[in-house]
Protein backbone atom coordinates (compact mmCIF):
# COMPACT_ATOMS: atom_id res chain seq x y z
CA UNK A 1 0.00 0.00 0.00
CA UNK A 2 0.96 3.37 -0.54
CA UNK A 3 -0.24 6.04 1.85
CA UNK A 4 -1.34 9.96 0.68
CA UNK A 5 -1.54 12.36 3.00
CA UNK A 6 -3.34 15.62 2.09
CA UNK A 7 -2.86 18.32 4.85
CA UNK A 8 -5.47 20.75 3.49
CA UNK A 9 -7.08 23.96 5.49
CA UNK A 10 -9.72 22.36 7.74
CA UNK A 11 -8.51 18.79 8.27
CA UNK A 12 -5.80 16.62 6.76
CA UNK A 13 -6.98 13.29 4.59
CA UNK A 14 -5.34 9.94 4.13
CA UNK A 15 -5.73 7.81 2.37
CA UNK A 16 -4.22 3.84 1.72
CA UNK A 17 -4.01 2.96 -2.41
CA UNK A 18 -3.39 -0.61 -3.29
CA UNK A 19 -0.51 -2.23 -5.78
CA UNK A 20 -3.28 -1.67 -8.30
CA UNK A 21 -4.25 2.06 -7.64
CA UNK A 22 -7.73 1.01 -5.93
CA UNK A 23 -8.07 2.93 -2.43
CA UNK A 24 -8.53 0.99 0.23
CA UNK A 25 -9.55 3.24 2.90
CA UNK A 26 -9.65 7.27 4.46
CA UNK A 27 -9.97 9.38 7.43
CA UNK A 28 -9.56 12.44 8.14
CA UNK A 29 -9.26 14.32 11.17
CA UNK A 30 -9.78 18.14 11.38
CA UNK A 31 -7.77 21.26 13.28
CA UNK A 32 -9.22 25.01 13.62
CA UNK A 33 -8.20 27.96 11.84
CA UNK A 34 -6.80 31.33 13.36
CA UNK A 35 -8.58 34.61 12.54
CA UNK A 36 -6.93 37.06 15.14
CA UNK A 37 -7.93 39.86 12.82
CA UNK A 38 -10.19 39.91 9.65
CA UNK A 39 -8.31 38.98 6.60
CA UNK A 40 -6.17 37.26 8.80
CA UNK A 41 -5.72 33.07 8.62
CA UNK A 42 -3.42 31.14 10.53
CA UNK A 43 -3.05 27.52 11.95
CA UNK A 44 -0.63 25.66 13.90
CA UNK A 45 1.82 23.32 12.52
CA UNK A 46 2.22 21.94 16.08
CA UNK A 47 -1.78 20.79 15.16
CA UNK A 48 -1.28 19.59 11.72
CA UNK A 49 0.95 16.92 13.21
CA UNK A 50 -1.02 15.54 15.99
CA UNK A 51 -3.77 15.46 13.38
CA UNK A 52 -2.05 13.73 11.00
CA UNK A 53 -0.73 11.28 13.37
CA UNK A 54 -4.53 10.62 14.29
CA UNK A 55 -5.79 10.17 11.22
CA UNK A 56 -2.92 7.95 10.17
CA UNK A 57 -3.21 5.21 13.32
CA UNK A 58 -7.52 5.27 12.60
CA UNK A 59 -6.62 4.55 9.11
CA UNK A 60 -4.61 1.33 9.80
CA UNK A 61 -7.00 0.66 12.41
CA UNK A 62 -10.38 0.97 10.00
CA UNK A 63 -8.28 -0.94 7.39
CA UNK A 64 -6.68 -3.35 9.22
CA UNK A 65 -3.68 -2.73 6.80
CA UNK A 66 -0.58 -3.65 9.34
CA UNK A 67 2.18 -0.82 9.62
CA UNK A 68 4.62 -3.23 7.54
CA UNK A 69 2.63 -3.36 4.51
CA UNK A 70 2.93 0.63 3.72
CA UNK A 71 5.88 0.95 1.21
CA UNK A 72 6.09 4.39 0.94
CA UNK A 73 4.30 7.89 1.70
CA UNK A 74 3.39 10.78 0.07
CA UNK A 75 2.49 13.71 0.96
CA UNK A 76 0.21 16.91 -0.42
CA UNK A 77 -0.75 20.39 1.31
CA UNK A 78 -1.96 23.63 1.15
CA UNK A 79 0.23 25.89 -0.56
CA UNK A 80 1.93 29.31 0.09
CA UNK A 81 1.82 29.15 3.92
CA UNK A 82 4.72 30.12 5.97
CA UNK A 83 5.92 27.69 8.56
CA UNK A 84 8.68 29.43 10.72
CA UNK A 85 11.06 27.58 12.68
CA UNK A 86 14.13 28.54 14.76
CA UNK A 87 17.73 26.78 14.81
CA UNK A 88 16.23 23.91 17.06
CA UNK A 89 13.29 23.57 14.79
CA UNK A 90 10.56 24.90 17.11
CA UNK A 91 7.97 26.47 15.67
CA UNK A 92 8.61 30.31 15.91
CA UNK A 93 4.66 31.66 15.42
CA UNK A 94 1.60 30.13 13.95
CA UNK A 95 1.65 29.18 10.37
CA UNK A 96 0.16 32.52 7.77
CA UNK A 97 -2.06 30.78 5.34
CA UNK A 98 -2.37 30.83 1.27
CA UNK A 99 -5.91 32.73 2.05
CA UNK A 100 -4.30 35.26 4.33
CA UNK A 101 -4.52 38.38 3.03
CA UNK A 102 -2.78 40.95 5.79
CA UNK A 103 0.51 41.39 3.26
CA UNK A 104 -0.73 44.00 0.21
CA UNK A 105 1.77 46.49 1.51
CA UNK A 106 4.41 44.06 1.63
CA UNK A 107 3.62 42.81 -2.35
CA UNK A 108 3.74 46.50 -3.22
CA UNK A 109 7.38 46.87 -1.72
CA UNK A 110 8.56 43.57 -3.23
CA UNK A 111 7.04 44.55 -6.71
CA UNK A 112 9.20 48.03 -6.77
CA UNK A 113 12.14 46.47 -5.20
CA UNK A 114 12.56 43.90 -7.53
CA UNK A 115 10.76 45.75 -10.35
CA UNK A 116 7.43 43.23 -11.63
CA UNK A 117 8.78 42.94 -14.83
CA UNK A 118 12.22 41.75 -13.21
CA UNK A 119 10.17 39.92 -11.04
CA UNK A 120 8.36 37.93 -13.29
CA UNK A 121 11.39 37.21 -15.58
CA UNK A 122 13.08 35.36 -12.64
CA UNK A 123 9.84 33.61 -10.81
CA UNK A 124 7.17 33.75 -13.54
CA UNK A 125 4.82 35.16 -11.04
CA UNK A 126 3.89 38.13 -9.44
CA UNK A 127 4.13 39.34 -5.81
CA UNK A 128 0.38 37.87 -4.65
CA UNK A 129 -0.77 38.69 -0.80
CA UNK A 130 -1.34 34.82 -0.68
CA UNK A 131 2.56 33.56 -1.38
CA UNK A 132 5.03 33.03 0.86
CA UNK A 133 7.58 36.05 0.46
CA UNK A 134 5.31 38.40 1.17
CA UNK A 135 4.77 37.06 4.32
CA UNK A 136 8.70 36.81 5.20
CA UNK A 137 8.50 40.35 4.81
CA UNK A 138 5.68 41.23 7.03
CA UNK A 139 7.56 39.28 9.89
CA UNK A 140 10.65 41.11 9.01
CA UNK A 141 8.62 44.37 9.17
CA UNK A 142 5.63 43.42 11.68
CA UNK A 143 7.21 40.95 14.49
CA UNK A 144 11.21 41.51 14.07
CA UNK A 145 11.79 39.24 16.87
CA UNK A 146 10.30 36.48 15.69
CA UNK A 147 12.08 37.15 12.30
CA UNK A 148 15.56 37.29 14.17
CA UNK A 149 14.80 34.05 15.71
CA UNK A 150 13.85 31.98 12.63
CA UNK A 151 16.38 29.63 10.69
CA UNK A 152 13.82 27.82 8.55
CA UNK A 153 11.21 27.99 6.40
CA UNK A 154 8.97 25.22 5.35
CA UNK A 155 5.88 24.76 3.77
CA UNK A 156 2.78 23.29 5.99
CA UNK A 157 3.13 19.90 4.36
CA UNK A 158 7.00 20.17 4.82
CA UNK A 159 6.57 20.55 8.29
CA UNK A 160 4.66 17.33 8.89
CA UNK A 161 7.31 15.40 6.29
CA UNK A 162 10.30 17.22 8.69
CA UNK A 163 8.26 15.54 12.18
CA UNK A 164 7.80 12.38 9.97
CA UNK A 165 11.75 12.14 8.83
CA UNK A 166 13.52 14.09 10.63
CA UNK A 167 14.73 16.27 7.09
CA UNK A 168 14.23 19.79 6.00
CA UNK A 169 13.16 19.62 2.51
CA UNK A 170 10.43 21.05 -0.18
CA UNK A 171 9.45 20.02 -3.53
CA UNK A 172 9.74 22.44 -6.48
CA UNK A 173 6.10 22.20 -7.35
CA UNK A 174 4.78 23.48 -3.63
CA UNK A 175 8.03 25.97 -3.39
CA UNK A 176 6.58 27.90 -6.77
CA UNK A 177 4.44 29.03 -4.78
CA UNK A 178 7.17 30.37 -2.55
CA UNK A 179 7.83 33.43 -4.62
CA UNK A 180 11.42 32.39 -4.12
CA UNK A 181 11.94 29.88 -7.15
CA UNK A 182 13.31 30.06 -10.19
CA UNK A 183 10.69 28.52 -12.01
CA UNK A 184 12.11 27.65 -15.39
CA UNK A 185 15.33 26.60 -13.87
CA UNK A 186 13.68 24.34 -10.55
CA UNK A 187 16.11 25.92 -8.28
CA UNK A 188 16.24 28.80 -5.48
CA UNK A 189 16.60 32.63 -6.73
CA UNK A 190 19.05 33.62 -5.37
CA UNK A 191 18.61 36.71 -7.15
CA UNK A 192 14.90 37.25 -5.67
CA UNK A 193 16.14 36.51 -2.06
CA UNK A 194 19.17 38.74 -2.27
CA UNK A 195 17.00 41.59 -3.54
CA UNK A 196 14.26 41.50 -0.83
CA UNK A 197 16.93 40.31 2.05
CA UNK A 198 15.47 36.97 2.63
CA UNK A 199 18.67 34.79 3.72
CA UNK A 200 18.97 31.60 1.76
CA UNK A 201 20.16 29.58 4.71
CA UNK A 202 16.42 29.48 5.39
CA UNK A 203 15.44 27.79 2.51
CA UNK A 204 15.38 24.14 2.75
CA UNK A 205 17.17 21.31 0.10
CA UNK A 206 14.89 21.37 -3.10
CA UNK A 207 13.52 17.92 -4.60
CA UNK A 208 11.06 16.89 -7.27
CA UNK A 209 7.73 15.09 -6.49
CA UNK A 210 8.52 11.84 -6.61
CA UNK A 211 11.96 11.77 -5.22
CA UNK A 212 12.15 10.10 -1.48
CA UNK A 213 13.16 12.94 0.51
CA UNK A 214 13.74 10.88 4.19
CA UNK A 215 12.93 7.79 5.90
CA UNK A 216 10.24 7.52 8.96
CA UNK A 217 11.83 8.09 12.08
CA UNK A 218 11.44 5.52 14.94
CA UNK A 219 9.41 7.69 17.32
CA UNK A 220 7.28 8.63 14.45
CA UNK A 221 6.88 5.10 13.47
CA UNK A 222 5.53 4.54 17.04
CA UNK A 223 3.25 7.86 16.80
CA UNK A 224 1.38 6.20 13.76
CA UNK A 225 1.64 2.65 13.58
CA UNK A 226 3.88 2.45 10.42
CA UNK A 227 7.21 1.12 10.25
CA UNK A 228 10.20 2.80 10.95
CA UNK A 229 12.75 4.06 7.79
CA UNK A 230 9.41 3.54 5.44
CA UNK A 231 10.36 6.08 2.05
CA UNK A 232 8.55 9.65 2.14
CA UNK A 233 8.53 11.26 -0.91
CA UNK A 234 8.71 15.05 -1.32
CA UNK A 235 5.06 15.18 -2.30
CA UNK A 236 3.41 18.59 -3.60
CA UNK A 237 1.55 21.22 -3.45
CA UNK A 238 -2.20 20.22 -3.31
CA UNK A 239 -2.50 21.62 -6.48
CA UNK A 240 -0.13 19.98 -8.32
CA UNK A 241 -1.24 16.69 -6.33
CA UNK A 242 -4.86 17.56 -7.03
CA UNK A 243 -4.11 17.41 -11.14
CA UNK A 244 -1.34 13.95 -10.62
CA UNK A 245 -4.76 12.76 -8.90
CA UNK A 246 -7.28 13.27 -11.64
CA UNK A 247 -4.33 12.13 -14.81
CA UNK A 248 -3.62 15.66 -15.61
CA UNK A 249 -0.12 14.78 -16.74
CA UNK A 250 0.18 15.67 -20.71
CA UNK A 251 -0.33 18.24 -22.62
CA UNK A 252 -4.46 19.22 -23.95
CA UNK A 253 -5.61 17.63 -20.33
CA UNK A 254 -6.64 20.84 -18.14
CA UNK A 255 -8.59 20.46 -14.94
CA UNK A 256 -11.20 22.34 -12.95
CA UNK A 257 -11.07 22.28 -9.26
CA UNK A 258 -14.31 22.75 -7.13
CA UNK A 259 -12.85 22.91 -3.66
CA UNK A 260 -12.86 26.18 -1.19
CA UNK A 261 -10.76 27.98 -3.78
CA UNK A 262 -11.21 27.63 -7.76
CA UNK A 263 -8.76 26.40 -9.78
CA UNK A 264 -8.36 25.81 -14.00
CA UNK A 265 -4.96 24.22 -14.24
CA UNK A 266 -3.43 23.12 -17.37
CA UNK A 267 -0.30 21.14 -17.99
CA UNK A 268 2.38 21.90 -19.59
CA UNK A 269 5.54 20.25 -20.97
CA UNK A 270 7.86 23.12 -21.06
CA UNK A 271 8.32 26.27 -19.31
CA UNK A 272 6.88 29.39 -20.36
CA UNK A 273 5.58 32.25 -18.44
CA UNK A 274 2.32 34.22 -18.56
CA UNK A 275 4.10 37.82 -20.36
CA UNK A 276 1.16 39.85 -18.02
CA UNK A 277 2.00 37.30 -15.16
CA UNK A 278 -2.01 36.75 -14.68
CA UNK A 279 -1.77 33.38 -14.17
CA UNK A 280 0.32 31.50 -12.08
CA UNK A 281 3.39 29.51 -13.84
CA UNK A 282 4.67 26.89 -11.49
CA UNK A 283 6.56 23.59 -11.74
CA UNK A 284 4.42 20.45 -11.73
CA UNK A 285 4.78 17.61 -9.49
CA UNK A 286 5.64 15.79 -12.49
CA UNK A 287 9.50 15.89 -12.78
CA UNK A 288 10.75 18.36 -15.60
CA UNK A 289 6.95 19.51 -16.22
CA UNK A 290 5.18 22.88 -15.48
CA UNK A 291 1.57 24.21 -15.52
CA UNK A 292 -0.31 27.45 -15.38
CA UNK A 293 -3.26 28.04 -13.51
CA UNK A 294 -6.02 30.87 -12.52
CA UNK A 295 -7.06 30.30 -8.50
CA UNK A 296 -10.06 31.77 -7.65
CA UNK A 297 -10.29 32.40 -4.01
CA UNK A 298 -14.33 31.74 -3.03
CA UNK A 299 -15.35 29.05 -5.54
CA UNK A 300 -17.28 26.37 -3.48
CA UNK A 301 -16.57 28.71 -0.61
CA UNK A 302 -19.01 30.74 -2.16
CA UNK A 303 -21.78 28.30 -2.19
CA UNK A 304 -21.02 27.10 1.07
CA UNK A 305 -20.93 30.54 2.29
CA UNK A 306 -24.61 30.91 0.49
CA UNK A 307 -26.03 27.11 2.20
CA UNK A 308 -24.71 28.37 5.73
CA UNK A 309 -26.33 31.58 5.70
CA UNK A 310 -29.39 31.33 3.51
CA UNK A 311 -29.70 27.07 2.92
CA UNK A 312 -31.80 27.14 6.38
CA UNK A 313 -35.01 25.42 4.34
CA UNK A 314 -32.98 23.33 2.37
CA UNK A 315 -30.87 22.28 5.49
CA UNK A 316 -34.44 21.31 7.02
CA UNK A 317 -35.22 19.30 4.11
CA UNK A 318 -31.96 17.49 3.71
CA UNK A 319 -32.13 16.29 7.20
CA UNK A 320 -35.78 14.96 7.04
CA UNK A 321 -35.52 13.39 3.56
CA UNK A 322 -31.76 11.89 4.44
CA UNK A 323 -29.98 13.87 1.80
CA UNK A 324 -27.23 16.30 1.02
CA UNK A 325 -28.28 19.63 1.34
CA UNK A 326 -26.11 20.48 -1.31
CA UNK A 327 -28.26 18.42 -3.64
CA UNK A 328 -31.11 20.25 -2.40
CA UNK A 329 -29.77 23.82 -3.88
CA UNK A 330 -28.58 22.49 -7.07
CA UNK A 331 -32.36 21.46 -7.53
CA UNK A 332 -33.34 24.46 -6.19
CA UNK A 333 -31.19 26.32 -8.73
CA UNK A 334 -31.82 24.17 -11.93
CA UNK A 335 -35.54 25.26 -11.21
CA UNK A 336 -34.64 28.75 -12.99
CA UNK A 337 -33.08 29.20 -16.12
CA UNK A 338 -29.50 29.68 -17.65
CA UNK A 339 -28.75 33.58 -16.90
CA UNK A 340 -30.71 33.75 -13.96
CA UNK A 341 -33.00 36.19 -15.45
CA UNK A 342 -30.15 38.84 -15.55
CA UNK A 343 -28.98 37.93 -12.39
CA UNK A 344 -25.53 38.06 -12.35
CA UNK A 345 -23.23 37.31 -9.00
CA UNK A 346 -19.55 38.71 -8.15
CA UNK A 347 -18.01 35.53 -6.39
CA UNK A 348 -14.78 37.93 -4.60
CA UNK A 349 -16.04 37.02 -0.75
CA UNK A 350 -12.72 36.91 0.28
CA UNK A 351 -10.78 39.06 -2.38
CA UNK A 352 -9.59 37.41 -5.64
CA UNK A 353 -6.17 36.56 -7.47
CA UNK A 354 -6.93 35.72 -10.75
CA UNK A 355 -7.86 37.74 -12.75
CA UNK A 356 -8.22 40.13 -10.70
CA UNK A 357 -5.12 40.56 -7.92
CA UNK A 358 -7.17 42.45 -5.32
CA UNK A 359 -7.57 41.35 -1.99
CA UNK A 360 -10.47 44.13 -1.45
CA UNK A 361 -12.33 42.86 -3.95
CA UNK A 362 -15.83 42.21 -3.06
CA UNK A 363 -18.86 39.85 -4.01
CA UNK A 364 -22.13 40.93 -4.92
CA UNK A 365 -25.04 40.59 -6.99
CA UNK A 366 -26.12 42.62 -9.63
CA UNK A 367 -29.26 42.96 -11.74
CA UNK A 368 -32.00 42.15 -9.04
CA UNK A 369 -35.77 42.58 -10.10
CA UNK A 370 -38.80 41.78 -8.51
CA UNK A 371 -39.54 38.33 -10.09
CA UNK A 372 -36.74 37.13 -8.53
CA UNK A 373 -37.04 34.67 -5.60
CA UNK A 374 -34.32 31.77 -3.95
CA UNK A 375 -34.35 29.94 -7.18
CA UNK A 376 -32.47 32.40 -9.07
CA UNK A 377 -30.19 33.76 -6.07
CA UNK A 378 -28.55 30.20 -5.58
CA UNK A 379 -28.68 29.35 -9.65
CA UNK A 380 -26.77 33.31 -9.73
CA UNK A 381 -24.10 31.81 -7.06
CA UNK A 382 -23.36 28.99 -9.11
CA UNK A 383 -23.08 30.67 -12.82
CA UNK A 384 -20.68 33.23 -10.95
CA UNK A 385 -18.29 30.94 -9.65
CA UNK A 386 -18.35 29.47 -13.00
CA UNK A 387 -17.98 32.78 -14.92
CA UNK A 388 -15.71 33.66 -12.41
CA UNK A 389 -13.23 30.02 -13.57
CA UNK A 390 -13.93 31.17 -16.78
CA UNK A 391 -11.96 34.00 -16.74
CA UNK A 392 -8.79 31.94 -15.87
CA UNK A 393 -10.01 29.18 -18.86
CA UNK A 394 -9.98 32.47 -21.50
CA UNK A 395 -6.26 33.39 -20.21
CA UNK A 396 -4.99 29.74 -20.78
CA UNK A 397 -6.36 30.01 -24.21
CA UNK A 398 -4.88 33.35 -24.86
CA UNK A 399 -1.68 31.63 -24.12
CA UNK A 400 -1.95 29.33 -26.54
CA UNK A 401 -2.23 26.08 -25.20
CA UNK A 402 -4.72 24.02 -26.37
CA UNK A 403 -7.18 22.10 -24.46
CA UNK A 404 -8.70 19.18 -25.67
CA UNK A 405 -10.26 17.46 -22.51
CA UNK A 406 -10.98 19.34 -19.25
CA UNK A 407 -11.41 17.40 -15.62
CA UNK A 408 -13.60 18.23 -13.19
CA UNK A 409 -12.74 17.65 -9.13
CA UNK A 410 -13.30 18.54 -5.83
CA UNK A 411 -16.62 18.37 -3.66
CA UNK A 412 -18.05 20.29 -6.34
CA UNK A 413 -17.86 18.39 -8.88
CA UNK A 414 -20.17 15.76 -7.79
CA UNK A 415 -22.54 17.37 -8.60
CA UNK A 416 -24.01 16.56 -12.62
CA UNK A 417 -26.40 20.36 -12.17
CA UNK A 418 -23.03 22.02 -11.86
CA UNK A 419 -20.59 20.04 -14.28
CA UNK A 420 -23.36 20.41 -16.70
CA UNK A 421 -22.70 24.18 -16.00
CA UNK A 422 -19.34 24.65 -16.55
CA UNK A 423 -19.62 22.45 -19.55
CA UNK A 424 -22.26 24.75 -20.88
CA UNK A 425 -20.41 27.79 -19.77
CA UNK A 426 -16.54 26.86 -20.98
CA UNK A 427 -17.65 25.44 -23.98
CA UNK A 428 -15.57 22.14 -23.38
CA UNK A 429 -16.94 18.72 -22.45
CA UNK A 430 -16.45 17.83 -18.93
CA UNK A 431 -15.05 14.81 -17.41
CA UNK A 432 -15.13 12.74 -14.19
CA UNK A 433 -12.60 9.83 -13.67
CA UNK A 434 -12.46 7.01 -11.21
CA UNK A 435 -10.10 8.75 -8.92
CA UNK A 436 -12.29 10.63 -6.33
CA UNK A 437 -9.44 11.34 -3.74
CA UNK A 438 -7.85 14.37 -4.87
CA UNK A 439 -4.98 15.56 -3.91
CA UNK A 440 -4.15 12.69 -1.37
CA UNK A 441 -4.33 10.21 -4.25
CA UNK A 442 -1.51 12.25 -6.53
CA UNK A 443 0.16 12.07 -3.16
CA UNK A 444 -0.14 8.27 -3.21
CA UNK A 445 0.78 8.34 -6.78
CA UNK A 446 3.97 10.08 -6.43
CA UNK A 447 5.00 7.53 -3.19
CA UNK A 448 4.31 4.95 -5.47
CA UNK A 449 6.42 6.37 -8.11
CA UNK A 450 8.92 7.10 -6.00
CA UNK A 451 9.23 3.95 -4.31
CA UNK A 452 8.68 1.91 -7.26
CA UNK A 453 10.83 3.62 -9.70
CA UNK A 454 8.19 4.05 -12.74
CA UNK A 455 7.19 7.48 -14.03
CA UNK A 456 4.05 9.23 -12.88
CA UNK A 457 2.52 9.43 -16.40
CA UNK A 458 2.58 5.77 -16.43
CA UNK A 459 1.01 4.91 -13.07
CA UNK A 460 -1.82 7.76 -13.62
CA UNK A 461 -2.11 6.13 -17.28
CA UNK A 462 -2.85 2.55 -15.44
CA UNK A 463 -5.15 3.60 -13.02
CA UNK A 464 -6.64 6.46 -13.83
CA UNK A 465 -9.70 5.98 -15.70
CA UNK A 466 -12.93 8.38 -16.96
CA UNK A 467 -15.91 7.29 -15.89
CA UNK A 468 -18.01 10.47 -17.50
CA UNK A 469 -18.66 12.66 -19.74
CA UNK A 470 -20.83 15.47 -19.85
CA UNK A 471 -21.18 17.61 -23.29
CA UNK A 472 -22.49 20.91 -23.56
CA UNK A 473 -25.63 22.12 -24.28
CA UNK A 474 -25.90 24.21 -27.71
CA UNK A 475 -29.02 26.02 -25.99
CA UNK A 476 -27.78 26.65 -22.90
CA UNK A 477 -24.06 27.97 -23.89
CA UNK A 478 -25.53 30.45 -26.64
CA UNK A 479 -27.72 31.68 -23.41
CA UNK A 480 -24.82 32.20 -21.49
CA UNK A 481 -22.94 33.97 -23.28
CA UNK A 482 -24.19 37.36 -23.27
CA UNK A 483 -24.78 37.14 -19.73
CA UNK A 484 -20.70 36.34 -19.54
CA UNK A 485 -20.38 39.60 -21.34
CA UNK A 486 -22.01 41.33 -18.88
CA UNK A 487 -20.12 39.35 -16.29
CA UNK A 488 -16.66 40.36 -16.86
CA UNK A 489 -17.75 44.02 -17.13
CA UNK A 490 -18.42 44.33 -13.78
CA UNK A 491 -15.34 43.97 -11.53
CA UNK A 492 -13.91 47.26 -13.89
CA UNK A 493 -16.86 48.87 -13.07
CA UNK A 494 -17.25 47.85 -9.45
CA UNK A 495 -13.70 47.31 -8.33
CA UNK A 496 -13.23 51.56 -7.09
CA UNK A 497 -16.20 50.85 -4.71
CA UNK A 498 -14.60 48.31 -2.66
CA UNK A 499 -11.68 50.35 -1.69
C1 LIG B 1 -3.15 27.56 -4.76
C2 LIG B 1 -3.81 27.94 -3.49
C3 LIG B 1 -4.87 27.10 -2.95
C4 LIG B 1 -4.41 26.41 -1.72
C5 LIG B 1 -5.61 25.68 -1.14
O1 LIG B 1 -2.31 28.55 -5.25
O2 LIG B 1 -3.53 28.93 -2.89
O3 LIG B 1 -5.31 26.17 -3.86
O4 LIG B 1 -3.32 25.58 -2.01
O5 LIG B 1 -5.29 24.70 -0.32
Amino acid sequence: FYLGIDLGTSAVKCILVGEDGSVRGSRSAEYPLLTPHPGWAEQHPQDWWEASVRAIRELLADTGVRGEEVRGIGLSGQMHGSVFLDADRNVVRPALLWCDQRTAAQCEWIEETIGRERLGRLTGNRALTGFTAPKIVWLRDKEPECYARTAHLLLPKDYVRMKLTGELGMDVADASGTLLLDVGKRAWSREVAEAIGIPMSWLPPLFESNDIAGRLLPEAAERTGLAARTPVVAGGGDQACGAVGVGVVRNGIASVALGTSGVVFVHDDSYQADPLLRLHSFCHGVPGRWHRMGVMLSAGGAFQWWKNRFGYEELERAAAEGRDVYDCLTELAASAPPGSEGLLFLPYLTGERTPHPDPLARGGFVGLNVRHDKAHLTRAVLEGITFGLRDSLELIKESGIAITELRVNGGGARSPFWRQMIADIFGYPVVTVNSTDGPAYGAAVMAASGVLGRSIESLCGEWIKTVDRTEPNEANRAAYEPYYEVYRCLYPALRDSFR
